[in-house]
């Protein structure tokens, strides 16, 4: 499964982004893990769009989706983006030639608020194709907001207060794509947040599992995808549809848990 971890306790300092690629999560070890440094803003928040399951060429509401991530990614001004896994369907790329990556990414996601880095892993659409193309270095000379790798990590050196927060309150935050739906889930037993943001073209709609699941705050089988923000006093994740709409946003703030 594709996915991204946003742990706060392998680092005192740091917010730790883990972007795991398909099947890798569970061998890959932080030391092994290149490590990329992304500066949050000057008054120390930091925010992203998190999108996965995308690449058709702008069909099937990628386009849609896309221009409403350049909308939120200017309001929240956006410092980079995350893709969760399955860039491009059906079957990844044929080779760094293919123009599935310009058609399905660079002449898609065209607003100004997106041109910043990526950060992208594989899923397992991916590996139908020509995986190593997708992590080559040549793509980066085609659009350089291009960065995919089987799994690294990304340091952000965001607000002091609420890292501490997250640490005293052992909140973590797993996100993934490949299931096509945006889905949020609290976890029982812990503070931990599962959230899933895998529709930013192939959704299930009509095509729904059977939904069972403890702790299920919000599902969503259409397309859309989800932005992440974090401020000095709180954690903000919100979900949008293929028009922008706010679907779901959930909320933690230092003030209501902090005994201080
Ligand atoms: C595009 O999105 C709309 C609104 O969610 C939906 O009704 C429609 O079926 C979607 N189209 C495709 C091709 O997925």
């Amino acid at each position: 499964m594709a996915g991204l971890i946003l742990n706060n306790k392998s680092m005192a300092l740091c917010l730790v982004l883990v972007i795991c690629g398909f099947g890798l999560c569970l061998v890959s070890t932080h030391a092994e893990l290149q490590r990329f440094g992304q500066p949050a803003k000057t008054d120390g928040t930091l925010s992203f769009l998190v999108l996965g399951d995308w690449g058709r060429k702008g069909a099937f509401n990628q386009s849609e989706v896309a221009v409403q991530m350049g909308r939120i990614g200017e309001k929240l001004d956006i410092d980079f983006v995350v893709s969760t896994g399955d860039n491009f369907y059906d079957n990844g790329l044929t080779g760094k030639q293919d123009k599935a990556f310009v058609e399905s990414f660079s002449q898609i996601y065209t607003a100004n608020s997106l041109q910043k880095q990526w950060y992208s892993v594989l899923g397992n659409h991916d590996y139908r194709g020509n995986a190593e193309a997708q992590l080559s270095q040549q793509l980066r000379k085609i659009d350089s907001r291009w960065l995919c790798l089987r799994s690294f990590i990304v340091n952000a050196d965001v607000n002091l207060g609420f890292i501490h927060y997250i640490q005293a309150n052992n909140v973590d935050f797993y996100m993934n794509g490949h299931d096509h739906c945006l889905e949020h889930i609290s976890d029982t037993e812990s503070p931990i947040q599962f959230l899933t943001s895998g529709a930013g073209s192939k959704a299930w709609r009509g095509d729904i599992k059977e939904q069972n699941k403890d702790g299920l705050k919000f599902f969503y089988d259409g397309q859309g995808f989800m932005s992440v923000q974090l401020t000095q006093n709180e954690a903000e994740i919100a979900f949008y549809d293929v028009s922008g709409t706010v679907l779901h946003r959930w909320i933690t703030t230092k003030l209501l848990h902090s005994s201080t």
